[in-house]
């Protein structure tokens, strides 16, 4: 490997399309192509195929391992502006609380957030993509999808059958909560995908444990959206009623 050349040389290993190389140079910085080749030379993926998404915190990509499994690749932007909020997210959760309050180090233990969480909600029965490994802002994840085309949200593609969503969605908070004492905190039809009429939920670097002093004020914007994308689709729920639903399956599950 040329050592004056090294990001030049790296990048075209494993982003071969040159118009996804242009995107890449241009949203990321060295450190975190450095952070890619790591995991690629790690062998978690082999080369990045093409963009998903575009957040405000987060670019989610397409990549392939050697043996050709898709995998989702979420880079994080170590230059988001809601470092102050992802603090709070952080400092209040007792697995993270310790962590120094500069971008990098929020955005590094915020990836390593969202693999803990996914991990987590894997074991205790909610369908989540698998986490596979993460380094710095980088996390890499099974991909959900057909084929190669990412699976829609449930805002883009809801279920035909509403009463089994809902009743999907509060199994899910119930396994989170009594199961995980985990807060999802960004709950929504956004952050759930629809894999051909199964329900995955996503997008968890936000989620905290139930001890976080905010977790019942994440928990009940969470119960407020289910309850208003429900009513919406015809069935009616106040945030009362899905919170009952929820503290009924304690027991059961
Ligand atoms: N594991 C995955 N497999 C397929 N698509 C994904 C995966 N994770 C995220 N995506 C896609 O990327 C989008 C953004 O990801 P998300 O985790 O919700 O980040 P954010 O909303 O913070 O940008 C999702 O709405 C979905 O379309
Ligand atoms: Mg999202």
């Amino acid at each position: 490997m040329p050592k004056e050349n090294k990001s030049e040389f790296d990048i075209r290993k494993f982003v071969p399309e040159e118009e996804q190389r242009k995107t890449f140079a241009k949203v990321f910085d060295k450190r975190t192509i450095h952070a890619l080749h790591k995991l690629a030379s790690r062998g978690y993926f082999d080369i990045v195929e093409h963009v998903i998404s575009t957040g405000k915190e987060a670019h989610v990509f397409l990549a392939k391992d050697s043996a050709g499994n898709n995998r989702a690749v979420k880079i994080y932007k170590t230059d988001t502006s809601d470092f102050n909020k992802m603090y709070e997210y952080l400092h209040g959760d007792r697995r993270f609380g310790k962590v120094k309050r500069n971008k990098r180090d929020i955005v590094f233990a915020w990836a390593k957030k969202e693999f803990s969480n996914l991990l987590l909600i894997n074991k205790v029965g909610v369908s989540c993509p698998m986490p596979i490994a993460f380094f710095e802002n980088v996390l890499v994840m099974e991909f959900i999808g057909t084929e190669e085309i990412a699976s829609p949200s449930l805002k883009e593609k809801p279920l035909k059958d509403i009463k089994k969503a809902y009743k999907t969605e509060v199994g899910f908070l119930a396994r989170l909560l009594f199961k995980a004492e985990l807060v999802h905190a960004d709950f929504s039809e956004y952050n759930i995908l629809n894999r051909q009429g199964e329900l995955v939920l996503i997008d968890v670097g936000q989620a905290v444990l139930t001890t976080h002093p905010e977790a019942e004020e994440f928990f009940e914007r969470d119960l407020r959206n289910v309850a208003k994308y429900f009513s919406k689709k015809g069935l009616k729920k106040s945030m009362e009623e899905v919170k009952a639903d929820v503290k009924a399956l304690e027991k059961q599950i």
